[in-house]
């Protein structure tokens, strides 16, 4: 048996993160679903047994080059407050950016290529909904979530109980942060499937090339985003408030 097919995928994911491109290729969920074994998610798949071979190959081979600078795919913190603030000043700055140019971009491909192309204008409904979804989300995150991170984190170093108010619980919010979550990886994975994965159609305007390059690398930041919130940030949250419960009294 290959030595990570047991592994949940967000495992593989986290101690090498150069599997990230082929997990992307493959459509292989590492942020939202990575709770998931390897072989669950190939099974899923329906791979055979050779096919399931030849990928778990791939992906050895992949690890045992170890020549990628990981910090450049995964970057890693020292504390969680370093962790928020690079997933602000990183994913949230480009989500914002990307949310003010994909529409206009929308647009104008709807009205030049709906004729030919009519899947177009649900992959704009689509997109417009999640951009309008991950707005709150993001600021969710900013004005709730981070400054309690980063309250917990002072705790910790002043060796003191949090106070939080009833409706504070760390574990609440996240819950309702994983299901947004979910949402927008739903959402971008059917605007994908409506556009053909993003291959541009031979009559496509440079706009609309563009428009496709733009929407599979959002997407691609969304799973390094949620991924690093999901499976780094939100359970080391967690730990962080349970280890402070039962450890100090006051
Ligand atoms: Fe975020
Ligand atoms: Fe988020």
């Amino acid at each position: 048996m290959n030595k990570y097919e047991n592994e949940a995928v967000r495992d593989i994911v986290l101690s090498h993160p150069q599997v990230i491109k082929l997990f992307e290729k493959r459509r292989i969920d590492f942020c939202c679903n990575g709770h998931s074994t390897l072989s669950a998610v190939l099974n899923e798949k329906r791979y055979t047994e050779n096919q399931k071979e030849k990928f778990l190959a791939k992906i050895e081979e992949e690890i045992a080059s170890e020549i990628t600078n990981r910090a450049a795919i995964l970057p890693e913190f020292a504390t969680l407050k370093e962790l928020t603030q690079h997933i602000v000043q990183t994913h949230h700055a480009f989500l914002l950016k990307e949310a003010a140019e994909i529409p206009i971009l929308f647009a104008k491909v709807v009205k030049a290529h709906v004729a030919n192309h009519p899947e177009v204008t649900g992959a704009e409904q689509l997109t417009l909904s999640v951009l309008k979804d991950l707005k709150p989300h993001m600021n969710k995150e900013e004005t709730i979530l981070f400054p309690l991170i980063k309250y917990l984190e002072d705790c910790k170093r002043f060796e003191e109980k949090p106070h939080l108010g009833r409706n504070q619980s760390i574990r609440k919010i996240i819950n309702v942060l994983e299901l947004d979550h979910q949402t927008a990886g739903g959402v971008t994975e059917k605007v994908r499937e409506l556009l053909n994965d993003y291959k541009a159609p031979e009559d496509a305007c440079t706009t609309y090339t563009l428009l496709l390059q733009k929407l599979e690398i959002f997407e691609k930041d969304l799973h390094i985003h949620v991924h690093l919130e999901n499976n780094v940030l939100f359970p080391k949250a967690i730990e962080l408030e349970n280890f402070l419960h039962t450890t100090y009294k006051r």
